[in-house]
């Protein structure tokens, strides 16, 4: 009884909850890229924000952006328990708003996570574009969106705007890119440069 609850719960961990390893490796791919700047669209609770951090060398910074203040405030609070409140400057309403504003400070970014409204991913790759270093990674998650990226009978906006993004992602000229089939699916690219 026992055994078959927590078998029951980690299936569900594994499919509704971000498995332990897309954290792991978000850590991994911002040390290995030696990223100094990261922008995280999409801040929900804090909890990539942190392992985005936790890659970073001392110097590092990560700028998120989230769509509600509350949230904001939560992942702030969770990367302050997590010794990383110093590191991270909150922008809140929409990231699309936020990004213009990024652009207009000329700010530029070495590591940029997409993970905010699946709608917006194509427009929140443009903007990342602009954005980016030369040799910065871009990397969007939930990309397979539980298959329904490739069950073509699957017909919604959240969809098609999803398969443009991984369409982009794996033909413009400016990146060179991977999808991991990890947890719902993560799409890494790297701009050239
Ligand atoms: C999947 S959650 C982010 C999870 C977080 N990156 C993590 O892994 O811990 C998506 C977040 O994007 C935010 N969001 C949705 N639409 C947005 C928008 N238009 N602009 C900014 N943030 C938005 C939601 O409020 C939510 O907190």
């Amino acid at each position: 009884m026992r055994s078959c609850f927590r078998e029951y719960y980690c299936k569900w961990h594994a499919k509704y909850i971000r498995t332990p390893n897309i954290g792991k490796l978000l850590t991994l791919l911002v040390k290995i890229s030696g990223a100094k700047e990261i922008l995280e669209i999409g801040a929900l609770g804090g909890y990539s924000g942190i392992c985005l951090v936790r890659g970073l060398q001392k110097e590092g910074h990560l700028t998120s952006l989230e769509l509600k203040q509350e949230y904001a405030q939560l992942a702030h609070e969770n990367l302050k328990k997590a010794g990383f409140g110093d590191r991270v400057t909150y922008y809140t309403g929409e990231a699309l708003k936020s990004l213009d504003q990024l652009e207009m400070q000329q700010k530029k970014f070495d590591f940029i996570f997409i993970d905010a409204d699946k709608e917006n991913y194509p427009n929140y790759l443009d903007c990342s574009l602009r954005l980016a270093n030369p040799g910065a990674l871009i990397v969007g998650d939930n990309v397979l969106q539980r298959g329904q990226v490739y069950d073509f009978s699957h017909v919604d906006l959240r969809t098609e705007n999803m398969r443009a993004f991984n369409h982009r992602m794996a033909n413009d000229p400016n990146l060179e890119s991977i999808i991991l089939p990890v947890g719902q699916g993560l799409s890494i690219g790297r701009v050239k440069g």
